[in-house]
């Protein structure tokens, strides 16, 4: 669910019309609904509560500093991937004490930082880094604590880009190798704590069977670890889809009824407690996607209309700059005008001003056929939508905007062109 809707033909956020918001900041801007990540990270905290089970949100998916200071306030831990990441939350108000560290490829500086914040535990990918750690912890004096990702080898279902699961992938530590490397820590990594388990299938899974798959094949690890190291906790990772196509229908009860296959946070949940309940041990989950992704839209505005001999292209003023994922992983994000039409949809591309042929946001799309100067809001855009984007073409980042009920403040103001080359200089 989240709070998308028309009302009397006009587009709303919670209480809030989307075409208030685009003529006050303009567009390209990212629109929040404070109301829809509150819900959805409660729905996460009540549908687990018979674990004991904590939510580390996946900051990667969406880092704006106010709605991670609105998360901190509700007690969530963070999943971070760097140390730009810590330092986000930390300066957020977030608490690193209830921060896990992911990552492939942590620098000595990172992993100082982390340790030196009083990090709860760092996931290791390889023998390598736990090595690292292991002599790093030990020119501070400290136990570093620890977890491995273990690969269990499941397959996702997922886009190829996003699937991390299975031994073609560059993540954690294959199932077959992870009792000996724990072996190996105890006895030969003096400065590390064994904390616990940690894994991570992949992203966008819209049923439960490969997280059921992939609890069933590691959980006697897990029990075999809780026995031998006395492992705290396992992390099941996160990676629980989102609607993109119907995604605003789907901000109505009555479409869930129509789709009992589509994942939500409940049947995540009762697939796999059952499974989890008896290790009695505390569970981590890290969510990103389902609780950012569709409490967005950006807003952006028509600028031309081109009819080709194959096509009809509306060029609108956010490219791949802004939202990569059409380009990148052939991701589908619904698009409607926020002043609602009837009936006079067209099939066509939606484009942006970007120097490249990839730079679409829709193709072949049936949508209203919205004319020059029309904003337009596109769906789902708050997980990997902002936190993706650059400045390619030297166009200045998105702005933001969270709005609250019939409320609305600007979380980030739009990029100057001054701060775009801020930090260029001339040779001496
Ligand atoms: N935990 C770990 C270790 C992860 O690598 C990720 C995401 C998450 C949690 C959160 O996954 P989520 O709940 O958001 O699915 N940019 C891509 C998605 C990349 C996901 C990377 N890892 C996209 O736009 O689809």
């Amino acid at each position: 669910m989240h709070a998308f809707a028309y009302k009397n033909g006009t587009l709303y956020c919670e209480d809030t019309k989307l075409a208030d918001i685009a003529a006050a900041v303009g567009t390209p801007t990212f629109v929040y609904s404070k109301k829809t990540i509150l819900d959805d990270l409660a729905e996460f905290q009540q549908a687990l509560s018979p674990l004991d089970a904590h939510v580390a949100y996946a900051v990667k998916a969406c880092s704006n500093k106010a709605i991670l200071n609105m998360m901190a306030k509700t007690g969530v831990g963070f999943d971070i991937v760097s140390g730009g990441e810590l330092w986000r939350v930390i300066n957020a108000g977030g608490d690193p004490t209830q921060c896990t560290y992911a990552g492939v490829a942590k620098t000595e500086a990172e992993i100082r930082y982390a340790l030196e914040q009083g990090i709860y535990c760092i996931n290791c990918e390889s023998e390598n880094e736990l090595r690292a750690i292991d002599r790093i912890a030990g020119d501070m004096g400290i136990k570093a604590p620890v977890a491995v990702r273990v690969n269990p080898h499941v397959d996702a279902h997922t886009h190829k880009y996003i699937t991390t699961g299975t031994n073609e992938n560059k993540f954690g530590v294959d199932i077959t190798r992870i009792e000996e490397l724990y072996a190996t820590i105890a006895a030969e990594m003096p400065n590390l704590h064994i904390k616990g388990l940690q894994m991570h299938i992949g992203s966008q899974l819209t049923d439960v069977t490969p997280f059921v798959q992939a609890i069933e094949k590691v959980r006697p690890i897990v029990i075999k670890f809780k026995e031998l190291y006395h492992i705290e906790f396992w992390s099941i990772g996160g990676g629980i889809g989102i609607v993109y196509d119907g995604c605003l229908a789907s901000g109505q009860p009555e479409w869930w009824a129509e789709r009992p296959e589509q994942i939500t946070i409940r049947s995540y949940a009762e697939a796999i407690i059952p499974l989890l309940q008896p290790l009695g041990l505390k569970i981590l989950i890290e969510p990103g996607r389902r609780i950012v992704g569709n409490a967005a839209a950006m807003l952006t505005t028509c600028i031309y209309e081109k009819k080709g001999e194959a096509k009809t292209f509306k060029m609108i003023d956010a490219g791949m700059n802004d939202i990569i994922r059409p380009a990148l992983y052939e991701g589908y994000h619904e698009i409607w005008p926020v002043n609602e039409h009837s009936g006079d949809t067209i099939i066509a591309d939606i484009v942006g001003p970007i120097c490249e042929s990839g730079d679409f946001q829709a193709q072949n799309r049936a949508i209203a056929d919205v004319q020059p100067g029309e904003v337009l809001a596109e769906m789902s855009a708050g997980a990997y939508g902002f936190s993706m984007a650059s400045t390619y073409n030297s166009r200045p980042l998105a702005a933001e905007v969270l709005v609250d009920g019939d409320k609305w403040y600007i979380i980030r103001r739009r990029q100057t062109l001054e701060q775009i080359v801020e930090g260029e200089c001339l040779p001496e």
